[in-house]
């Protein structure tokens, strides 16, 4: 199975939206052949509803199941009302063949923390099956991101979500929010984040970038897609089967 998964596309009228990079960048996602695409939310800057319908229309463009989750931006102004009417539900448990794919609202209005909660800790428990491999997908992330400037914003109930995916052995939780593509493992679980897919607040020299993710029985591999250099480099992969962790993201820059 592969996920392409995307984030930060903050589509605005300002100066966040970059379209020549995400008309390049649908380009390059679309020839992926994924068998998912996952949004992990921002995709507005800030909520509003010239954003939204901006947003339905550039996505249009993407080929394949699409699913998505907001993000912070994505709740201001009044923004939560208009995800769902534009996008679908917020939280959902999808099943894939193997794959159950658990896409959670980490986002809450006009706040940039984000917070899962109990009713959201349920459901991740309740997405859960023994025979089918578990991936989480969300906006904010659980553990601070190297080079993405002072740290803000992991969610409040960090712990416990953590200790929730740590506990159930999740062994893929894919997040954005912080602009950089990071990857890394911790006890038996591979913590992803995407860049941003299309807005011009990148960080030095990272730019804009996607993940591809290829999962198979007991493997799981990251790379990332530099869309101005055109290139694809090795993050991490994780073998389920031995735990054995290969970390290249330090090669990434
Ligand atoms: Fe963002
Ligand atoms: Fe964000």
């Amino acid at each position: 199975m592969r996920i392409t998964h995307i984030s930060d596309i903050h589509c605005n009228y300002g100066t966040d939206f970059n379209l020549k990079i995400f008309e390049k960048a649908v380009k390059l996602v679309n020839k992926t052949d994924a068998d998912v695409i996952f949004i992990s939310g921002d995709l507005t800057t800030d909520g509003l509803l010239s954003e939204y319908k901006l947003a339905k229309e550039k996505l249009k463009q993407l080929d394949g199941r699409i699913v998505i989750v907001p993000g912070n931006h994505d709740e201001r102004n009044l923004g939560f009302k208009l995800f769902p009417e534009f996008f679908g539900e917020t939280d959902f448990i999808h099943t894939y063949e193997d794959v159950i794919f658990i896409g959670l609202a980490s986002s809450e209005p006009d706040k940039d923390d984000g917070r899962l909660g109990r009713s959201r800790h349920e459901k991740i428990k309740e997405g859960i099956k023994k025979n089918k491999m578990t991936i989480l997908g969300f906006h904010h992330h659980v553990i601070p991101v190297p080079n993405s400037g002072r740290e803000t914003n992991i969610i409040e109930d960090a712990g416990e979500t953590l200790d929730i995916i740590l506990k159930n052995n999740i062994p893929l939780v894919l997040m954005g929010h912080r602009h950089v593509p990071y990857g890394v493992k911790i006890h038996k679980t591979l913590l992803v984040n995407a860049g941003t897919f299309s807005c011009n607040r990148t960080r030095a020299h990272f730019g804009n970038t996607f993940n591809i993710i290829d999962i198979d029985d007991n493997e799981i591999e990251v790379k990332v897609f530099d869309i101005v250099k055109n290139n694809e480099k090795k993050m991490i992969k994780f073998n389920l089967d031995d735990g054995c962790c290969i970390n290249r993201y330090y090669d990434l820059k």
